[in-house]
Order: C-alpha cells, then structure tokens, then sequence
C-alpha cells in the first residue's frame, strides 16, 4: 500500500471550512486523512503499491500477465493509468487496463483478475485500487472534503492448487443512481470549458443521505449473497473488509449482518474515505497486524459511484513467513525497474531522433527540387 506524506487533520479543515473535530468524529469516525502534494498522482501511488507487493510475492514484474487498476481519478482520460504501471515496473509481458467502478473498483477489479486466472488464460494478475479523489473535491464545500483521503493498494493473484483462494464472487450496478455520485463535467457528455470550471461542475457531487441509505442496505446484502455463493455461513467469516466510507455505514451494516463489529476491518479514522484504495489498504494493515491468518474466511465488500457494488469471499493461504524476499531477487527487481525507466526514455528518445531525420531528408530532398 501507499499513501502520500501530507496529512490533514480534522482541525486542520477546521482552518478551511466551517467544521470541527467533534463533527467530523462523531458523524463519520474520520480523525485524519493523507492528500496528494502538487506533482503527486495516482499512478506514483499505484506504482509504489504495486511494488510494495511484488516485494511481499517475491514476484517477477515479467511473469504478469494482467494489470488491472480499479480508480476514478486516473492521470488522464487517456490512457490508462495500468499502462503508466505496466511501463514503470518492466512489465513486458501483462496487459493493462483501468477498471472504472467507483469505490468498488478494486473488489471489481478483483473479481476480474480472478475469473481471468480461473478461465486457465493468465497465471499472474496485479490487482490495484487507486484513488486521489482530493484532486476532484471543492476544498470549499465543507459536506464533502472532510471525507476523502488518497491512497492505493495492490495484491497480486496468483494461479495455484489448493483449498485456499477466491471462493466466490459477486457484481453488481445500479445505474439510475448515476446522479447520486458524480462528477458532471470533463467527460464526453460535457466537456471542460471556462463555462463548467466557474460552476463548479469538475468537483465530485453527492447526495450524502441517499448513498447513505444505499451502503447500509448494499453491504449486508452483498455480504449474504457472496458468502452464499461460497457456501459459507456468516457465522464462519472470520474477517468482513468493507469499503471506508464512514464508520455509521459499517456498524449499521454489522447490525443488519448481526456479526460482532470486531469481525470488521476499520482503519477509516487515519485514512477516512481513499475510494478504490480503501478495501486493500485496510487489508494491507490487518495482514501487517497480523490479524489475517491461513484458514481464515474473508469477504471484500465494495459499493460507490455508478452506483456499484461488489464483493469477494476468500479463504486466506498465505503464511506471512513465506513473504520473505531474498535480498539479491530485491535486488534483481530494483534492476528491472531501472532497465524500464532506461527503456522508456531511450524509446523517446528513439522517436526524437527518427523525427528529426525525416525532417532533415524532407529539408534536403526539397533543397534539391529547388
Ligand atoms: N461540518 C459541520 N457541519 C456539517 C458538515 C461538516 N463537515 N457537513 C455537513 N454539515 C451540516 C449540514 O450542513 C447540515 O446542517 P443543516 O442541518 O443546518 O442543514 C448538518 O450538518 C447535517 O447534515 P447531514 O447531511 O444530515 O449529515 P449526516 O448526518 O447525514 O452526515 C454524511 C453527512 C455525508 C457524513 C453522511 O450522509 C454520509 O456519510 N453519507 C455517505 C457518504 C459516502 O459514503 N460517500 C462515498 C460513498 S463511496
């Protein structure tokens, strides 16, 4: 996982809008989030994510076959922020490409790269959420920017034999609700102007209540269906990893569930809301904490923008000892990131040069003619 270095306190946008701590806490359980610097982006949080867990898989960035980023505020409309990924580490031999579904991105994302395993196409899949939606927030709409944080997170699925893994998976979307999240200008539908800037109409929108309503109902939903799928009582979860939106939504979720709270992952006080981010950055912590062990059932539960939702249920394998890398194979991957920034750069300057003599012919042919 990665987030970036700035933090922002509640007290801090206490000093930007009309809010407090106390309001903050007590209606969402934020205390602090970390927002992109000028020069920050997603694609540098994806690319530290992503390495992060090759790092943890003892991985060849050249053995991937896929990569797969779930995120709404990718660098550019075009192209992809899995492309930028896909060029930083070296690698080679992976397709690439964003998936676009909100916060749920990356539980979609997930699903995703776990059908293209179990269709017996790829072996390696990288699997990012990432998100900087402080980019996209009107710093002074005080209903909003006290919710979002930046941040990614990445695992890498890899296809193996045995009882451990993705156990079942679940899709969903509701597109009436489009309204409810959205940023309405920037897109084909209304491109940028001078006009849609002076509204306000490229900040992300929402209707606060109605997405309310709709988490509450979604996650227990989803979280039934998807462990039903896997034929596993809700009893048997060891662990519900839910979307960080607020923490309200999951203790109302927990309820409906009727699973204890502490069969949650929640870590929205220090991050609060990093949209595609939030399901594996929470993950990322509860394996560093040693919460998560071999054996245990996980479900993965996304809802967002769209709107969207999406979950996985999981029985965890891994045994955290056998994520230890040797140094020279640490090594050997820092060469290959290297060698990628090298290539890149001799590429363009492959393109420059190229240029520059069919400029030189074109002059020289034409000097002739006259
Ligand atoms: N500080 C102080 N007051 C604030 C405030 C803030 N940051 N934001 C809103 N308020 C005020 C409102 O203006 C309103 O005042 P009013 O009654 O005088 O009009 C009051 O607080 C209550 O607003 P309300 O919208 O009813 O608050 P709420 O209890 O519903 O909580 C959210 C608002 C946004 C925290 C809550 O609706 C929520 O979490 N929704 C889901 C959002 C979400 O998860 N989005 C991402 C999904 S992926």
């Amino acid at each position: 996982m990665c987030v970036p270095q700035r933090c922002l306190t509640n007290d801090d946008l206490a000093q930007i809008v009309d809010t407090s701590d106390e309001w903050i806490r007590s209606r969402t359980g934020i205390e602090t989030r970390y927002v992109c610097s000028d020069g920050e982006t997603t694609a540098q949080l994806s690319i530290a994510a992503a390495r992060a867990a090759l790092q943890m898989a003892d991985a060849n960035p050249r053995d991937i076959d896929l990569i797969l980023v779930g995120t709404t505020t990718p660098d550019h409309l075009m192209p992809s922020t899995a492309c930028q990924v896909q060029d930083a580490l070296g690698a080679t031999r992976a397709g690439a490409l964003d998936v676009n579904a909100g916060c749920s991105g990356f539980v979609y994302a997930l699903a995703m790269g776990h059908q293209a395993i179990a269709s017996g196409e790829h072996n390696l899949v990288l699997v990012i959420g990432a998100d900087t939606l402080s980019r996209t927030i009107n710093w002074q709409d005080r209903s909003i920017c006290v919710l979002f944080g930046d941040g990614a997170g990445a695992v890498l699925l890899r296809a193996t034999e045995g009882p451990a893994g993705v156990l079942a998976t679940l899709l969903g979307s509701d597109g009436s609700g489009a309204d409810l999240l959205m940023i309405p200008a920037g897109g084909s539908a209304m491109p940028a102007t001078a006009q849609t800037v002076e509204q306000g109409l490229h900040y992300l929108q929402m209707n606060g209540r109605e997405v309310f309503r709709f988490a509450t109902t979604i996650i227990p939903r989803a979280v039934h269906q998807v462990a039903a799928k896997a034929g596993l009582p809700i009893s048997e979860i060891d662990w519900v990893i839910p979307h960080q939106a607020n923490l309200r939504i999951i203790d109302a979720a927990a309820k409906r569930l009727k699973l204890p709270e502490e069969h949650f992952i929640i870590n929205l006080q220090r991050y609060g809301n990093t949209s595609a981010a939030s399901v594996p950055i929470a993950l990322c912590e509860a394996i560093a904490e040693g919460k998560i062990r071999p054996g245990q059932n996980i479900v993965l539960v996304g809802f967002g923008a769209g709107l969207t939702w999406a979950a996985v249920a999981l029985k965890w394998g891994i045994e955290p000892e056998e994520a230890i890398s040797p140094r020279w194979r640490r090594w050997w991957r820092s060469l290959i990131y290297r060698w990628a920034r090298l290539r890149t750069d001799l590429r363009h300057l492959g393109r420059q040069v190229t240029v520059l003599l069919i400029r030189l012919t074109e002059r020289r042919v034409n000097g002739k003619k006259g």
